[in-house]
């Protein structure tokens, strides 16, 4: 499937919103509060995959720039568009941006049981730094990763 990248616009809010209340469970998906004010954050760009032709949404990324760190406060792509390098493209396009910013680490938080996130983060050299007791709404523990944006990478 092909797909490009995009910035956000106010008319994608909707469907990002739908998007995100696809992609994680009650609880754990964002209020449109919550999305908006990430969105919204000072330092924060959100990026949007589409399908270039028909022009639906399939993904997207919420990330912030603060003080030489970058936070992935979301990264969400479509059932039905996942394993087809979305996710990948959405998460190295948002690292090149915190570096532009002069980030030196990228930082997420994802929930213990989220096997292929924790898999995929892996895979882009995320490493463990600590776990939150509790940290989502369903009393799940989250992993907080971190990655260093100016190292080598790993040999594999
Ligand atoms: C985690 C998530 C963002 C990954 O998005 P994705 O678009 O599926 O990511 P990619 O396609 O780049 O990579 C996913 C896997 O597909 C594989 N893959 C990528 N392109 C592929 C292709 N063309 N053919 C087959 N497999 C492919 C990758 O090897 C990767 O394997 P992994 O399981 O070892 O990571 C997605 O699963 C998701 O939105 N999950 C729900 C929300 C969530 O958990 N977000 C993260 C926590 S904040």
């Amino acid at each position: 499937m092909e797909f490009s990248l995009r910035d956000f616009a106010k008319t994608d809010f909707e469907t990002l919103w739908r998007i995100d209340q696809q992609c994680f469970a009650p609880g754990i998906s964002y209020s449109q509060p919550e999305l908006a004010a990430y969105i919204r954050l000072l330092g924060s760009f959100t990026l949007v995959a589409e399908n270039p032709d028909s022009r639906d949404v399939l993904g997207f990324l919420v990330a912030t720039a603060t003080r030489h760190s970058g936070h992935i406060i979301t990264i969400d792509v479509l059932p039905e568009a996942r394993c087809l390098g979305v996710g990948s493209r959405l998460l190295s396009t948002a690292e090149d941006r915190l570096r532009a910013a002069q980030c030196s680490k990228a930082r997420l938080e994802t929930a213990v049981n989220n096997h292929a996130a924790l898999r995929f983060y892996k895979r882009h050299s995320y490493f463990v730094v600590k776990t939150i007791p509790r940290y989502y709404a369903d009393g799940v523990d989250a992993i907080v990763l971190e990655k260093h944006l100016f190292s080598p990478p790993a040999d594999k």
